[in-house]
């Protein structure tokens, strides 16, 4: 069994797609252990206690930052079961960059969705970036977390094609409504010990 922890700062719509495929059992073997923000204002929270009935965990900054504040990151996570041995850790829509140590200590165990084709348009706002620099297809990855900004080993991937009449709105819509189809994808993947890394690749052991 794998325990899960989702990490948010926002409205959670990923954290919601994630916990409601683990429901409805298309997600086997992953217990959902806690959903934590580092915002008291992520509308994701009381998402995830009214609606699914996991616990949360506010830990706010307090001007912390790095190791610092991932040890108490860390301190929670033990507490609700997540471990470097058994657990795995989502970021979705977490606006906190973690610290080496912590990706050291859940090395392989940390995921994150970022909406566009890695290693295009890293960082903030990426489908503006896209947007911006007139390319024709963009779309979201799932990515195991390392030391540097969305730049860990890719695992799966969904284009998305951009019309000479899009705005970021639109094509930030079209890219959402596959990040909650590819996420819990992932974490199936995961679960089902179908990803193997070799390198800075992730071979997804039943790809055709
Ligand atoms: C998503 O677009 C995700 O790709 C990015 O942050 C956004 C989070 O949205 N990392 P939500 O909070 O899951 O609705």
């Amino acid at each position: 069994m794998i325990n899960l922890a989702i990490l948010i700062s926002g409205r959670g719509s990923n954290m919601k797609s994630i916990l409601s495929s683990i429901t409805s059992g298309e997600i086997k073997n992953v217990n959902p252990r806690v959903v934590i923000s580092n915002n008291r204002d992520a509308a994701g929270l009381s998402i995830a206690s009214k609606e699914y009935d996991i616990p949360t965990s506010l830990i706010l900054p307090n001007g912390k930052k790095g190791w610092d504040y991932d040890k108490h990151l860390d301190s929670v996570l033990n507490l609700h079961g997540v471990l470097p041995s058994d657990g795995l850790i989502c970021l979705a829509g977490y606006m906190k960059i973690i610290s080496s140590e912590f990706v050291n200590k859940y090395k392989f165990r940390i995921m994150n969705i970022h909406p566009a084709l890695l290693p295009s348009f890293k960082g903030l706002h990426a489908q503006k970036q896209a947007l911006d620099y007139g390319v024709k297809i963009t779309g979201c990855t799932v990515h195991f977390v390392d030391e540097g900004v969305d730049s860990g080993p890719i695992i799966l991937q969904e284009p998305v094609k951009i019309y000479s009449k899009d705005t970021e709105n639109e094509i930030s819509k079209r890219i959402l409504e596959l990040e909650h189809k590819l996420y819990p994808k992932a974490i199936k993947l995961f679960a089902e010990n179908k990803l193997k890394i070799v390198g800075r690749k992730v071979i997804v052991t039943n790809d055709e």
